[in-house]
């Protein structure tokens, strides 16, 4: 009688076994519905709202590689690259932009405006935003850049308008830029009483130019600034 309750039990504990080895399996084998790929089936309402963000929310599910050669080759990719070209070649043609300057990106989003750079030939960009977005652009607070003072010729922002606190933004900036080098920025479209809050802001740089342009289909104001060359 207990050999038949004990041989009963080790059925059941090996039916448990079973069972439960076939259920890990098929766990294992079930894509959990947190990977599948956000383009299928679409969900619009889980998308960031078209802008750079696009780019960060797609990052987990896709190899970096394959992930950047699909963007890379996007029209999209490639109409910005030519709208933010266009905003720099007057920079250029004052003598501002050689080749070799070191240049950083603050806010870069995707790295729009590295890989626009790289294409004009500038050799040394750094692109830097609160989500890395490899390899064009790394990880970094725009609020407290992890570089030297003086560590570029050139500091360039698209999103100074987004800062949360514009003025350690600015003091970042002009910090980590070389005294007699450019910070340029572009701001949404303003008048010249904004153009000089703005200006304000960047208290060890002084104003050069500023220009009403079309970025990207946005009407912007690019604000052109040198920083000083002794910081008395
Ligand atoms: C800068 O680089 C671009 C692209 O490589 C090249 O066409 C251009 O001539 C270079 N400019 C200078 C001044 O060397
Ligand atoms: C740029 O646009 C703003 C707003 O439309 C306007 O007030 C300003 O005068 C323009 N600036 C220039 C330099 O045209």
């Amino acid at each position: 009688m207990d050999n038949q309750i004990d041989s009963f039990l080790k059925k059941l504990s090996y039916g448990a076994i079973a069972i439960a080895s076939l259920t890990l399996f098929s766990l294992f084998l079930r894509t959990p519905d947190t990977c599948v790929p956000q383009e299928a089936p679409p969900k619009p309402h889980l998308r960031f709202p078209k802008s750079s963000c696009d780019f960060t929310s797609t990052r987990p599910h896709l190899p970096s590689d394959k992930k950047n050669n699909r963007l890379w080759s996007s029209r999209d990719w490639n109409n910005k690259l030519h709208s933010i070209s266009l905003i720099f070649l007057p920079i250029r043609d004052l003598g501002l932009l050689p080749n070799h300057s070191k240049i950083l990106c603050v806010s870069a989003g995707a790295g729009h405006e590295v890989a626009a750079l790289q294409s004009l030939g500038v050799d040394d960009v750094t692109g830097v935003e609160l989500y890395d977005s490899p390899p064009l652009v790394s990880r970094a607070d725009p609020h407290n850049l992890p570089f030297f003072d003086a560590a570029f010729d050139f500091g360039f922002t698209a999103r100074f308008d987004e800062a949360l606190f514009p003025a350690r933004f600015a003091a970042e900036m002009q910090r980590v830029v070389r005294p007699g080098g450019v910070c340029f920025l572009l701001v949404g479209e303003c008048g010249s009483h904004e153009v000089r809050d703005v200006v304000r802001l960047f208290r060890n740089c002084r104003f050069v130019t500023s220009r009403n342009i079309t970025f990207i289909g946005i009407r912007m104001t690019s604000i052109l600034l040198r920083t000083r060359k002794s910081s008395s």
